[in-house]
């Protein structure tokens, strides 16, 4: 089922116009034109859906929003769960599901920083998990997906740095910053999931003139509770993106969008060196250095492995090379 198939509700009237895009709504402030250049990313996120899942498939959408995946993905698998935390959201995902009659579909109020919400959800039973635009998986997470769970991640930008140009960020106007991989990818592999493809998408959207970029804003585009909540300065930052963006195409907005595909992976560690310090390497000299002392390695030794759990409540255990953290209850 494409998501343009599935039924409107007399809720998304009233849902539509404060939610907009970021709730995946239609409204009437939507720009006047998307250009993609070719392959867009919502395309990317329908191939991989079809292809990864199967009529046996075990799906989480996290971050379900008004649930036009989950209901468009519901039919051709075996079951979905919806996570989502706005009460307001998931009700319209809930009578998404009813008008479409689907039974194989289970939502579930919470967030996913709440240890006891993902509750419902079985250990190890998620095949294929997906967030489009939303959170991001956490140490909660993992010990509901299987071993060889897929991961599907959309995370999107302005890549010409609204929240800079309205002083909302610190950060520069570059879309990125060089070197390195993406934070995520880092982040993932503190809980075993590791990128199989990972694709950049930038689009251009168009707005008639600054007051149509500003209703856009305002209804949920992405931006929501930051923009224009400085009248004074923020119209006049937004005056002035609008002089430097002015294209006989209308203000152009440049968006970017990355879609990951992680594998939920074992990885093998590096053997462990007891007695090794955290500190970085220094520059001595070759001939200076100290001698490894023998005892103090176990050859062989393997940092702690799965299952993941939650060290000190934060993800620095996990990332590799340090070892589980003395505190930590697990480490051995
Ligand atoms: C940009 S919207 C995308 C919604 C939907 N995936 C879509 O594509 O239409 C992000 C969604 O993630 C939900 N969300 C954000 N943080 C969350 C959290 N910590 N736990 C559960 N849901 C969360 C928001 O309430 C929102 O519905």
């Amino acid at each position: 089922m494409q998501p343009t198939d599935l039924p409107w509700l007399p809720l998304d009237d009233e849902l539509a116009p404060e939610y907009g895009a970021y709730g995946s709504y239609p409204t009437e402030h939507d720009p006047d034109l998307v250009e993609t250049h070719g392959d867009a990313p919502w395309e990317e996120i329908g191939r991989l859906m079809d292809r990864l899942t199967g009529p046996d498939s075990v799906v989480l959408d996290l971050g379900c929003g008004a649930g036009f995946h989950i209901c468009a993905l519901a039919p051709a698998v075996g079951h979905v769960w919806g996570f989502e935390q706005d009460p307001r959201l998931i009700e319209a995902a809930r009578r998404r599901v009813e008008t479409c009659g689907l039974q194989n579909v289970a939502l579930v109020e919470g967030s996913n920083s709440e240890a006891g919400d993902f509750g419902p959800i079985p250990d190890g039973s998620i095949d294929f998990g997906m967030s489009i635009r939303g959170p991001n998986v956490t140490l909660r997470l993992p010990a509901k997906l299987r071993d060889d769970a897929l991961w599907l991640q959309e995370i999107y930008r302005q890549c010409l740095g609204l929240h800079a140009i309205f002083g909302r960020s610190r950060s520069t106007f570059l879309p990125s910053l060089p070197g390195g991989p993406d934070p995520i990818v880092r982040e993932y592999a503190g809980l075993a999931l590791l990128p199989v493809s990972a694709r950049t998408f930038y689009y251009e959207q168009y707005f008639r003139d600054s007051e149509h970029l500003r209703a856009w804003l305002g209804v949920g585009g992405l931006l929501p509770s930051e923009t224009e909540c400085r009248p004074a300065t923020d119209r006049a930052a937004r005056e002035l993106y609008c002089r430097y963006n002015d294209t006989p195409g209308g203000i152009r907005l440049v968006g970017t969008t990355k879609v990951f595909l992680f594998r939920r992976t074992d990885v093998p560690r590096p053997p462990a060196m007891t007695g090794t310090s955290d500190a970085p390497p220094t520059n001595r000299p070759r001939g200076d250095r100290p001698r490894a002392d023998a005892g103090s390695r176990r050859p062989g030794a393997e940092l702690p492995m799965g299952p993941l759990h939650d060290c000190a409540g934060g993800l620095e255990a996990w990332m590799w090379p340090r070892p589980c953290i003395a505190s930590c209850p697990h480490a051995s």
